[in-house]
């Protein structure tokens, strides 16, 4: 019998159109930022339903950038899930800044107003709530926190396009946000990221900041209309998006909510399956949340499972099943522990579903085949590891 094809975790969905975008942008002669950037930020900020959207190379740049747009420094703190990636704390630390870890809801895995509270002081300088997976926080209790104490929300939302909050679009709420187009995010363009912000004075050091600090990017200097002459007005960074990216993100912007529906689709088959494991808790989720479906996490029942999620996922690695776990949560990595001094079980909630974790494939171009073989992988090893 022949050996089913592995189940990647992952795998872009990139079409034809997608191709001669590229195509037509390198055959324009003009490569990096240019026309097909300004064309990517007028459709997502139109999309996102948002008055500025600046493209830039990373999720990470973003958050960088919107950190440094509020003026963070040496001295000040950020308070930042535990339960999220690097770039969510190492850009606080960019700037010299503290990031103060936070716990989360125990379902969710999402931060809640309660985890934040506690942890604000004098120099909190800003919040960063993560939409973990695309399902957003509880956004109206941070944001009156926030808004109480005078202390700007900066959203993390590389995995939360495109997600609403109580009707809300995730990009709109906070004082800037942060999306990623990284290549296994729900809209690609292989690298690259984007912010959002109602305020154009953000938007503007943003932009300054993302191309040295220069006061004109190089579409203004190179073109016929353009001029040579430009000022250093800041030492900035080089954070710019390439018009070959961007021509990669207009035609997936354009299938964003194509791509969601089939991944809520796998989300919903998923669902279905293991609704009849008690082993398996199942992703969170809400009527207050319409969700981007970028992760569909799981976790495993230790106390009725006899076999561990280590081992788990060596199993369905050995059949042939890709995932991942997201996160380890920052507070157990060396460096948080040597330089912040948090402890491995400090943070109890995240703590614990880290031991538990398993990232399921979930991708727009799954087929039913793959689907049902993640269910059936999943299920046996579940079924016969039960104590
Ligand atoms: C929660 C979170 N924030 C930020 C990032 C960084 O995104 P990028 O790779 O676009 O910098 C990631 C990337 O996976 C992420 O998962």
């Amino acid at each position: 019998m022949k050996t089913p094809d592995p189940v990647p975790f992952h795998r872009a969905d990139i079409g034809e159109e997608e191709i001669a975008s590229v195509v037509e942008t390198l055959q324009s002669g003009w490569l990096t930022s240019g026309p097909r950037v300004r064309e990517f930020e007028a459709a997502f900020a139109a999309y996102i339903g948002v008055e500025h959207a600046v493209a830039l190379n990373s999720a990470t740049a973003a958050l960088h950038l919107a950190l440094e747009a509020l003026g963070v420094r040496s001295g000040d703190e950020v308070i930042v899930p535990t339960m999220t990636f690097a770039a969510s704390a190492e850009v606080v630390t960019y700037l010299g800044a503290r990031p103060v870890l936070v716990d989360c809801d125990p379902d969710a895995l999402t931060i809640r107003a309660s985890d934040v509270e506690p942890a604000i002081t004098p120099r909190t300088k800003a919040i960063m709530p993560v939409h973990y997976g695309g399902y957003a926080c509880d956004m109206d209790g941070i944001l009156e926190l926030a808004s109480a104490r005078g202390i700007p929300v900066v959203d993390d939302a590389a995995h939360a396009l495109p997600t609403t909050y109580r009707g809300r679009r995730v990009g709109t709420m906070g004082a800037m946000t942060a999306f990623s187009f990284y290549a296994t995010k729900t809209l690609t363009t292989g690298e690259g990221g984007m912010l959002t912000t109602a305020d154009a004075r953000y938007a503007d050091r943003v932009r300054l900041m993302s191309l040295h600090g220069i006061s004109r990017a190089a579409w203004n200097r190179y073109t016929a209309e353009g001029s040579w002459k430009y000022d250093i007005l800041e030492p900035g960074y080089k954070y710019n998006l390439t018009d070959v990216a961007a021509a990669l993100g207009v035609v997936q912007l354009r299938r964003v909510e194509q791509m969601r529906d089939r991944r809520r689709c796998v989300a919903q088959a998923y669902d279905r399956a293991f609704a009849d494991l008690p082993e398996v808790i199942l992703p969170a989720r809400s009527s207050d949340v319409d969700h981007a479906w970028h992760l569909y996490p799981i976790r495993l029942r230790h106390d009725m499972l006899r076999i561990g999620r280590d081992a788990a996922i060596e199993e369905l690695k050995a059949r042939g099943i890709g995932t991942s776990v997201h996160f380890i949560p920052l507070h157990m990595h060396p460096y948080y522990r040597s330089i912040f001094g948090y402890a491995p079980d400090e943070f109890p909630n995240a703590s614990a579903a880290f031991t538990s974790l398993i990232s399921l494939p979930i991708y727009p171009g799954m087929t039913h085949d793959a689907i049902n073989r993640v269910i059936h992988e999943v299920s046996d090893i579940v079924i016969k590891g039960r104590k």
